[in-house]
């Protein structure tokens, strides 16, 4: 059987100048080969294959093959659900739902660095900008989710409509947010569950009217939700709190829908346990990085704020690392002997979130830094995750794991 590098190969597809939608159809149509999915991506994908781009000895057909995915993390054969990725970044969500069994069916992420981590490891090109994709072009899915971008939104112009007596839905309270790409994809495909991820501090963004209307808006698409903070460290040896939602679409038959967050009660991680034995000089903060540090962190400590730099301790957990790593490192030190302190390298960035070490880092340091700062401590969403599913078979009852699929 053609592996997916070869025919990668072949058609001469330098994955860095393919990251528009015709090779997201066509990668998306080659990984998902039942008749109802496919039949979403063909025509474009066909399209794309006769484009110019491509002097195709034969026709396009010839190339829709099965092929085997010689990539670290191939799609499911037989899965026991399909899920959506929005926001996709690198996958992190997408890994920790493939290993519960999950086929994604449609992912989307327009930043073309991460779209070439994703591509790396998955095989599949995201979609770009979710705000232009039509929503009845998604496939069926299950599950549908997403780490959306905490895009503060304003409902200023609630107020003002409802004074005005106009009906408003969710359309008007979150129009031109990205929030509202979520609403409208649930309110067309509605799926049977979701689980949205966002930085703690939604709870409380505009005294927690944000929240409300985020609230509100899944309730009135039907669904019955459930959200809490939630904790890295009790996975990974990082302290990261991040907030998860999670909905179940209402069902007649069933009248309590039950779910509860993974038990989380003590954390033994330490980081030591993530370091690589041997790390390049060039990872090192220079004398001039770390005497500004210091003397920064001297000067807020003096006016009583601030932390300042991060030094780690090795038998403790890490603070949080964010997209901002790459600018000077200064929130995760490793205190090294006889040495200025060093920053993490892209690897053991990928291991604080929860990351195997099989996952391909194909991108400079920096972008490597941003995208796993971005990105989500892949063990605690594989947690959250078993849940989800199990709850979603209480409700759906199947008789075999293969029925939950739509
Ligand atoms: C918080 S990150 C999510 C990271 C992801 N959960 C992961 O595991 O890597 C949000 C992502 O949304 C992407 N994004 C923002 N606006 C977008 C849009 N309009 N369409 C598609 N992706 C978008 C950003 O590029 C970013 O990678």
């Amino acid at each position: 059987m053609t592996t997916y590098n070869k025919i990668k190969k072949t058609l001469n597809i330098n994955v860095d100048k393919h990251l528009n939608d015709g090779f997201a159809s066509l990668t998306h149509f080659w990984q998902n080969t039942d008749k109802n999915t496919s039949k979403q991506y063909k025509k474009s994908a066909i399209e794309y294959l006769q484009s110019e781009i491509f002097n195709l000895v034969g026709e396009p057909e010839q190339y829709f093959i099965p092929l085997k995915y010689d990539i670290p993390f191939p799609p499911k054969s037989a899965p026991k659900f399909k899920f959506i990725d929005l926001f996709a970044g690198i996958g992190g969500i997408r890994l920790a739902y493939q290993n519960l069994g999950g086929k994604c069916v449609f992912t989307s992420e327009w930043n073309n660095f991460a779209k070439k981590t994703y591509e790396a490891n998955f095989g599949e090109v995201p979609f770009g900008d979710i705000t232009q994709i039509n929503a009845q072009f998604i496939p069926n899915h299950d599950i549908l989710l997403a780490g959306f971008p905490c895009q503060p939104f304003s409902i200023a112009g609630v107020s003002k409509k409802n004074a005005l007596g106009r009906n408003h839905g969710f359309q008007d309270e979150t129009q031109g947010t990205l929030f509202f790409d979520i609403a409208r994809i649930l309110d067309c495909k509605k799926p049977k569950a979701f689980m949205l991820e966002n930085v703690k501090n939604l709870v409380s963004h505009d005294k927690g009217n944000t929240f409300k209307v985020i609230k509100r808006t899944l309730e009135d698409l039907g669904y019955e939700i459930f959200y809490k903070v939630l904790d890295g460290k009790y996975f990974v040896p990082q302290h990261r709190e991040r907030i998860i939602i999670v909905g179940f679409k209402k069902n007649r038959n069933v009248r309590n829908i039950e779910f509860k967050f993974p038990d989380t009660s003590e954390s033994k991680h330490k980081i030591k346990n993530i370091l690589e034995p041997s790390v390049d000089d060039k990872y090192t903060l220079s004398d001039k990085l770390w005497n500004f540090l210091q003397e920064y962190a001297a000067k807020h400590k003096a006016k009583g704020n601030g932390f300042g730099f991060g030094l780690t301790d090795l038998n403790g957990i890490s603070r949080t690392i964010s997209a901002r790593y790459y600018k000077d490192g200064s929130e995760i030190l490793i205190p090294q002997k006889g040495k200025n302190p060093r920053r993490l390298t892209p690897r053991e960035c990928a291991r604080l979130q929860g990351f195997p070490d099989e996952f391909i880092i194909p991108v400079s340091d920096n972008q490597a830094y941003k995208q796993f700062g971005n990105s989500v401590t892949v063990p605690l969403i594989q947690a959250v995750g078993l849940e989800l599913v199990k709850t979603l078979e209480q409700i759906y009852e199947p008789k075999s794991a293969e029925a939950i699929i739509l």
